[in-house]
């Protein structure tokens, strides 16, 4: 995992000041337009969940609107698991699960279809980037509101200084322990 993590990297490009000044934008896009790198992105976390729950059945991967739309389906396929997308509210038909959140202005809502997941199944919460962890945590409760099992949230890259992973009801893994951080000015 760690080679592999190494490359894909090197392959993230960073913009300063999107999408507002100070920030440091970690773009991981350019993973998903080189086959070989989409493939070790989804080996490493396979390998990793397999690790992690050895001699557990995951049953669903979870992913957040919209990044973690790019790679939850592949992972889930991967691990003979089910992809359970969690939305904005209302994008989704039928009855809902809702949880607020707060964002940096204001609040936003995310919805899971309620039968989209049996009570006691054992789920895994994919996102890009965990920043504050103000998004996986409603995500997490819309699992919980189910009656559903969280095993972990796992995402590709990790602001540390925000301290997010402190916040959820289950463990995080970050494959590629990022260190950006605002921009001084
Ligand atoms: C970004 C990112 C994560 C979330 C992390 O998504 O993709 O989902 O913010 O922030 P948090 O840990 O502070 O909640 P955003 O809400 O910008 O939407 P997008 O994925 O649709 O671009
Ligand atoms: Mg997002």
């Amino acid at each position: 995992i760690e080679s592999n993590a190494a490359e894909l990297k090197k392959a993230l490009n960073q913009y300063p000041n999107f999408p507002q000044e100070g920030i440091l934008f970690e773009d991981f896009l350019p993973i998903f337009t080189q086959p070989a790198l989409f493939q070790k992105l989804i080996d490493c976390f396979k390998m990793h969940l397999e690790e992690a729950f050895a001699g557990k059945k995951i049953d669903f991967i979870v992913g957040l609107e919209s990044r973690g739309f790019l790679f939850g389906p592949t992972l889930a396929l991967a691990l003979d698991a089910g992809f359970v997308p969690v939305r904005k509210a209302g994008k989704l038909p039928g009855e809902c699960v809702k949880a607020v959140y707060q964002k940096e202005y204001g609040q936003d809502e995310f919805e899971m279809q309620r039968n989209a997941i049996p009570k006691n199944a054992n789920v895994v919460v994919v996102d890009d980037i965990i920043a504050t962890g103000g998004s996986a945590k409603a995500a997490g409760e819309l699992i919980q509101q189910v009656g559903a099992n969280i095993l972990e949230f796992a995402f590709v890259m990790e602001l540390d200084f925000l301290h997010g992973r402190d916040k959820l009801q289950a463990p995080a893994f970050t494959l590629l322990r990022d260190q950006a951080e605002a921009l001084k000015n």
